[in-house]
């Protein structure tokens, strides 16, 4: 799908353009996917206008109805992105998939975000090497993006850790307000860098630690659920990979078994393409097993954490 200036879209004149823009709608894809009524509260533009101005977005790119084939077609232009592990890849389908929203649970220490750190040096690479040849936007809520760890990773790959560094973007969120702010800023951040990967680490704890106690649980929810939606919207209208990390919390109901479950709720467990359950193994191995997804076979990877990033591991 290409860029398409808004001044070609029907009923938008410069000086509505100019307010689209300034509120951070800067393409046709980007207004396209957003519900009308945000784009008219944030750009003052009546929401009459903004609906004539959205179906005009739509139609010029041709998204109102698509025929199933056009579907597949347009899935064809889907990429992935190489883990490290090959065993990963394989539970993956291939790698973590763009037009998708892949979400790594566990507990602490389990890897999550070793292997986002991991992410961010392979999606720069060739899409013959296994990349997406673009570059990152990491979403860090808990200062736990550590640069000495991609250099790490970069150089044990052979690749040049200051380049590799130089094309990752972080933005350091401070509370779920301000997280809700960046994500909608990658609208318009996004196709303007070259971002094929946008991480944030962790998706929910802001959320869980803003909003304590029933009664603020289904406010909690619902932005968390507004917030998920825009990443989503964002990784169908530019082909991105989005991957975001969740952590684990007690669940009361379970007999046996693992005694945890994802944090959110179906919130969470709605949003996500793909839903990535990690754990610890023996000997310094991890385990990721996929669960609820659309497509993929509930099967079980092992992997380990390395210099280099992400390596397969064998059996315990
Ligand atoms: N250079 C390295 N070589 C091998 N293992 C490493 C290296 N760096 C980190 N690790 C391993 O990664 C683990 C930390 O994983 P990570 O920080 O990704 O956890 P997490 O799932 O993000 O946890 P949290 O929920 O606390 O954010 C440590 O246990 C450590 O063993
Ligand atoms: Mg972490």
């Amino acid at each position: 799908m290409e860029e398409s200036d808004l001044k070609n879209l029907p009923g938008v004149g410069p000086a509505t353009a100019t307010k689209l823009k300034n509120a951070g709608f800067t393409t046709a894809e980007a207004i396209s996917v957003t519900p009308p009524k945000e784009i008219s509260e944030k750009t003052g533009i009546g929401f009459n206008t903004v609906l004539s101005i959205v179906n005009g977005a739509r139609e010029t790119l041709g998204i109102d109805f698509m025929t199933a084939e056009d579907l597949w077609k347009k899935r064809q232009d889907m990429l992935r992105c190489t883990i490290g592990s090959e065993n990963l890849n394989q539970l993956m389908g291939g790698g973590i998939e763009t037009q998708a929203m892949t979400e790594l649970i566990g507990e602490y220490g389990v890897g999550k975000t070793q292997i986002c750190l991991s992410l961010c040096v392979r999606v720069q690479q060739p899409v013959e090497n296994g990349g997406l040849a673009g570059k990152v936007v990491y979403i860090d809520t808990e200062g736990t993006f550590i640069p000495e760890r991609v250099f790490q990773i970069a150089e044990t790959l052979g690749l040049d850790p200051h380049e590799t560094l130089a094309n990752i973007f972080l933005a350091r969120a401070y509370n779920s307000s301000h997280q809700e702010l960046l994500t909608e800023h990658l609208f318009k951040f996004c196709p303007e860098n070259n971002v094929k990967l946008v991480v944030v680490d962790s998706m929910i704890g802001h959320f869980r630690g803003e909003y304590v106690g029933r009664e603020n649980l289904s406010e909690r929810q619902q932005k968390l659920n507004s917030q998920l939606h825009k990443l989503l919207r964002l990784t169908e209208a530019y082909n991105i990979a989005v991957v975001i990390t969740n952590q684990v919390q007690a669940n009361p109901t379970a007999f046996f078994g693992d005694p945890n479950k994802p944090a959110g709720g179906n919130v969470m467990a709605h949003a996500s393409t793909h839903r990535v359950y990690l754990r610890k193994g023996g000997k310094g191995t991890r385990i990721a097993t996929v669960i609820d997804s659309p497509y993929l076979p509930e099967e079980k990877a092992r992997f380990k954490i390395t210099e280099g990033g992400v390596e397969d591991a064998g059996e315990e």
